[in-house]
């Protein structure tokens, strides 16, 4: 059981203790309620204090328990707090460091509780598609208000406590302890203050209104269906609370609970749970001890000051990390210095940085010509052009010059990553720190790892990586690792749909409606075109079996980069950025269909989504099976951090599970009978056909 139980005199203390947060798993529940047990049991105590070992009170349900049986195995959350509350003597919660969801209300059926102060307070359900469904919907409106409850239950946001201890009328805190420290101490006292004090005060007992009722929770509906459009559970959390003030207490429990089960089978909440839990998973590597010693990081270098090594450098000189960088003449140094400052100062204007925190950063960044200059970092990153000859001069060098045991990365994203080792005596040093640009924005951080990349070097980036608060995902060596392998496929897709009758307008606006933030034409015309094409060209000649629609490099061809140059897929005037239909493209994509001698058929918005979207599936299969990616999971998170897949849908690999993996082998067969596809491509990968026939998923 994860609860521990002390007598202190008259008052008992129960203390969840289920590190690293006290979730309310089963054995926290059952703690609790024996530690209740004992407590009425015993004459001598007249008071119960109920609180958090470490670094919470808690932190609420048990995620791994969510949609198990676990979950509702008695004692059940509802079944606790109902224990609490009804129990015959004074309970008071002793709160402190993180109290959130499940954690939140469990106190809120407590009689009393005492707050230390820098406590974060939240009910973040939300975030996971959900609404909470521990009677916080019914209880937190009663304590603090309406609009206060409504706001913490619809953003998921956490307040600190002593904040809502100020809020006027508030019942949420009945005391607010001077420190952390006094909190056991203050909530003894407090408890036996209170001991022979009868009836005991219950929350569900005070009443929840708003002075305005019906047209205040009408615009808080209009205001919450704008702001959260592919979520149903916003809108929900406000019925919620609506309900805590039109039925009564019981009623409204149930219904609370009616809204939280139907929501645990959205598939937007499976999604965001999904997220949260690759999230996490993400970070571990499986044959990499979690106790693996790290390398210390204290000092950086960056190789190249162009659009990558700038961004790079941001992010280390944002964490605090002092940062070297590397050019081969001091006007390139002078370019890269300038665009950082700009960044920043533009942050400042913003508003979104601080002046002395912009000078603070400015500070730690020095610049060098001279390799001799690099040779105390602890890493390196070399971010210099995508030509092997370049790098390996630059490796060789490193290896001169570096230090022993500092790690040499390179964020080459397409170059062999073995290759580039094999230029060093000192592989095990090596990995491939794939950034996406722009570096000081993009989250994701794809790790590559060589054959001969040392464990440690792995352990100490991904921690490296948090610190500089990207979601790092591990991949192995292949062209493209595994974003921009997946990509490429879902761009060959786009560019068939063209040659098959699609306009590039028709093809953006489904996969936007999808919820990609851009479809792959405007996206094309804001990286530029001329990266692909450079990229079909190198293809060429490494992988002729390769087919691609030649529609992007006609354009191409009329110098039509996307927006740098003012026309690519779509036209631009001057210093705006709308992408507008172009009647040149128009007859360019006509005129190629002519050439292969297509009719040009009407393709439906649903096809064009399953043929992105499967296209990235299949690949992303082939991946996994091959042990480029560890799990189904990272593939999702690189989607999701790295190229604007839509959250609600939790990223392909979990879009793919969701629709189910029967339905998409059937929509690839139909893809292999298309004349104008290529067949090879939609042959469903072997690790799907598997799961299909074992009746698995991906995830
Ligand atoms: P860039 O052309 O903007 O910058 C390269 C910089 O390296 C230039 O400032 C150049 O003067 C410097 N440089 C070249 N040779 C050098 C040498 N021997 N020693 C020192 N400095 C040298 O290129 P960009 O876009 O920053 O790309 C750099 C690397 O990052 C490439 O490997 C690229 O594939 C990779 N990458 C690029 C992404 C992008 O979106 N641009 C995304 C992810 C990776």
């Amino acid at each position: 059981m994860s609860a521990d139980y002390k007598v202190h005199g008259d008052v008992a203390v129960i203390t969840m203790n289920n590190p690293p947060v006290n979730g309310l798993g089963l054995a926290t529940r059952q703690g609790i309620t024996a530690g209740l047990e004992k407590a009425i049991a015993d004459p001598a105590v007249k008071a119960i204090v109920l609180t958090g070992a470490g670094r919470a009170f808690s932190g609420g349900a048990d995620i791994k328990e969510f949609g198990t049986s676990k979950a509702l195995t008695e004692p059940n959350l509802l079944s606790v707090i109902s224990a609490v509350e009804n129990c015959p003597k004074p309970v008071v919660a002793a709160i402190h460091s993180v109290t959130m969801g499940g954690g939140l209300e469990l106190s809120l059926g407590c009689h009393y509780r005492i707050a230390a102060p820098g406590a974060s307070i939240a009910l973040p359900e939300v975030k996971l598609g959900l609404i909470p469904g521990a009677g916080g919907t019914m209880r937190l409106p009663r304590v603090l208000g309406v609009e206060t409850a409504l706001n913490m239950i619809v953003s998921g946001e956490p307040v600190k406590s002593e904040l809502l201890a100020q809020q006027p009328g508030q019942k949420l805190f009945d005391k607010m302890a001077g420190s952390a420290e006094s909190l056991l101490e203050e909530a003894l006292a407090y408890a036996r203050s209170v001991a022979g004090v009868r009836p005991l005060p219950r929350v569900r007992d005070l009443p929840s209104k708003h002075p305005m009722g019906d047209a205040y929770f009408q615009f808080a509906r209009n205001m919450v269906k704008g702001m959260a459009r592919n979520f149903p559970a916003p809108v929900k959390c406000v019925d919620a609370v609506e309900a805590s003030t039109k039925k009564k207490f019981d009623e409204g429990m149930v219904f609370e609970r009616e809204l939280f089960t139907n929501l645990m089978f959205t598939p937007e909440s499976r999604a965001l749970r999904h997220i949260f839990g690759a999230e996490r998973n993400a970070s571990k590597i499986p044959d990499v001890p979690e106790d693996t010693p790290r390398r210390p990081i204290q000092k950086v270098a960056v190789i190249g000051a162009g659009t990558m090594g700038g961004g790079i450098s941001m992010n280390f000189l944002n964490a605090g990390i002092p940062v070297t960088i590397l050019e081969m003449k001091q006007e390139a140094l002078d370019r890269g210095i300038a665009t950082i400052r700009k960044n920043y100062e533009a942050q400042v204007k913003k508003g979104k940085l601080q002046q002395d925190r912009f000078d603070q950063r400015m500070a730690l960044l020095s610049t060098t010509l001279d390799y001799k200059d690099l040779a105390q970092a602890d890493l390196v990153i070399e971010a210099v052009f995508e030509e092997m000859g370049v790098k390996q001069k630059v490796f060789e060098t490193l290896d001169g010059v570096m230090k022993p045991g500092a790690i040499l990365a390179s964020n080459t994203s397409t170059l062999d990553v073995n290759k580039i080792a094999a230029f060093t005596k000192r592989p095990q040093d090596v990995v491939g720190l794939h950034f996406f640009s722009p570096a000081n924005v993009m989250k994701l951080l794809e790790v590559v790892r060589g054959e001969k990349t040392a464990k440690d070097v792995l352990a100490t980036v991904m921690d490296l990586a948090k610190k500089i608060r990207k979601t790092a995902v591990v991949a192995g060596v292949c062209d493209g690792f595994i974003g921009n392998r997946m990509i490429e496929q879902y761009s060959r897709q786009a560019g068939f749909l063209l040659d098959e009758g699609a306009t590039p307008q028709q093809v953006d606006k489904a996969i936007e409606r999808f919820g990609f933030a851009m479809g792959p034409f405007r996206m094309g015309d804001l990286a530029g075109n001329d990266i692909g094409w450079a990229i079909r060209k190198r293809r060429a000649q490494e992988r002729p079996d390769m087919k691609y629609s030649r529609t992007a490099d006609k354009l191409c061809e009329l110098g039509r980069f996307g927006q740098k140059t003012g026309a690519g897929w779509y036209d631009y005037q001057a210093g705006k950025r709308d992408a507008i239909p172009s009647k040149l493209v128009e007859d360019l994509v006509a005129d190629h269909r002519k050439e292969l001698g297509i009719t040009p058929r009407k393709i439906s918005d649903e096809e064009i989504v399953q043929r992105l979207v499967f296209s990235l599936v299949n690949e992303g299969a082939r991946i996994l099976e091959e042990g480029i990616a560890v799990r189904a999971g990272d593939i999702d998170m690189v989607y999701l951090t790295g190229y604007g897949f839509p959250a609600h849908r939790g990223g392909p690999m979990l879009y793919a599970d969701q629709v189910g993996l029967f339905n998409v082998v059937q929509a690839m067969k139909r893809f292999q009978q298309n004349p104008r596809d290529d067949a090879a491509f939609w042959e469903p990968a072997p690790l799907i056909q598997r799961l299909v026939a074992e009746g698995k998923t991906f995830n």
